[in-house]
């Protein structure tokens, strides 16, 4: 595996790949690997000649200075990670390499960035479209694979790829889950044993409501899984949201043509999100 830390350096090596006709497929990451990002890479290795996957954790997608603080960052692990699977190129840029300053951005995410993780978390999509369009300027790559663990996320980049007519195509990978059904998430190292076995209270009431569909109404179905979580110890609850899972809307009835149910919680001092899509 290549591994670059300098933007012009990369995009030279890229350029001579693609001369010579080889399709770039890239996953951008903020490190702290685990089974889900190597998942990306499969799928990008499967769907692509070579993977570029750019691990860099982006300060300006952080609203509170304490959780970018404690984001973990064991690269030299990640790199090991990275050796086993079909990734051929490593991004690895400091913050002044991508950051040349005191940088403005602003883009108009119109409603996307103002409900469900928008809503907590004000800002954070115009840094992660921010470093997302740099990252893309850099690698010009054919696919990005980004899992569906962040689906508003997905949705935010397929909004930035269309405002700026980005000749990339934005694919979704399936959330990669622990066997008693946790999602997979580079926050999980920062639960507790105890805080951990209250987690699963996420993705519970996720598969819950998917169990039921065919039986209640989406109002009945919400209430029923924000009741459970919020009985549920240790689970201080954001939003629950059942969606169009194209608009991200709240879902008005079953004939919208694909539903997701959302969630985002605190357990503990870690805020984690999941999410099903159930139609
Ligand atoms: O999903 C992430 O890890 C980040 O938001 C991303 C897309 C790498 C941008 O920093």
């Amino acid at each position: 595996m290549k591994i670059f830390t300098s933007k012009h350096e990369l995009s030279g090596y890229l350029e001579t790949l693609k001369e010579k006709g080889r399709t770039i497929g890239f996953v951008p990451t903020m490190g702290a690997l685990h089974q889900g990002h190597l998942s990306l890479i499969e799928i990008a290795a499967r769907n692509t000649d070579h993977v570029v996957c750019s691990i860099f954790v982006n300060p300006t997608q952080f609203n509170d200075p304490k959780d970018l603080e404690k984001y973990p960052r064991p690269i030299d692990a990640d790199i090991a990670k990275l050796e086993q699977v079909d990734c051929d190129i490593l991004f690895l840029p400091t913050v002044q390499e991508m950051y040349s300053g005191d940088e403005k951005w602003s883009i108009d995410l119109g409603y996307l960035e103002r409900i469900l993780e928008g809503r907590f978390r004000p800002g954070h999509y115009q840094g992660v479209t921010q470093i997302v369009k740099k990252l893309f300027d850099v690698v010009q790559p054919n696919k990005a694979f980004f899992g569906q663990k962040d689906y508003q996320q997905v949705k935010v980049i397929m909004k930035l790829v269309e405002l700026y007519s980005l000749p990339v195509e934005i694919v979704m990978c399936p959330i990669l889950r622990e066997e008693d059904g946790l999602a997979m998430s580079s926050r999980n190292i920062h639960l507790s044993p105890s805080e951990r076995n209250e987690a699963l209270a996420l993705s519970e009431s996720l598969r819950r409501t998917r169990e039921n569909y065919s039986m209640k109404q989406i109002a009945e179905l919400q209430i029923e899984a924000v009741n459970f979580l919020h009985s549920s110890e240790g689970v201080e609850l954001e939003y629950f949201e059942i969606c169009n899972a194209e608009t991200l809307l709240p879902a008005e009835s079953k004939e919208e043509p694909g539903l997701v149910a959302l969630v985002a919680a605190k357990v503990g001092h870690t805020r984690l999100i999941d999410n099903i899509i159930i139609k």
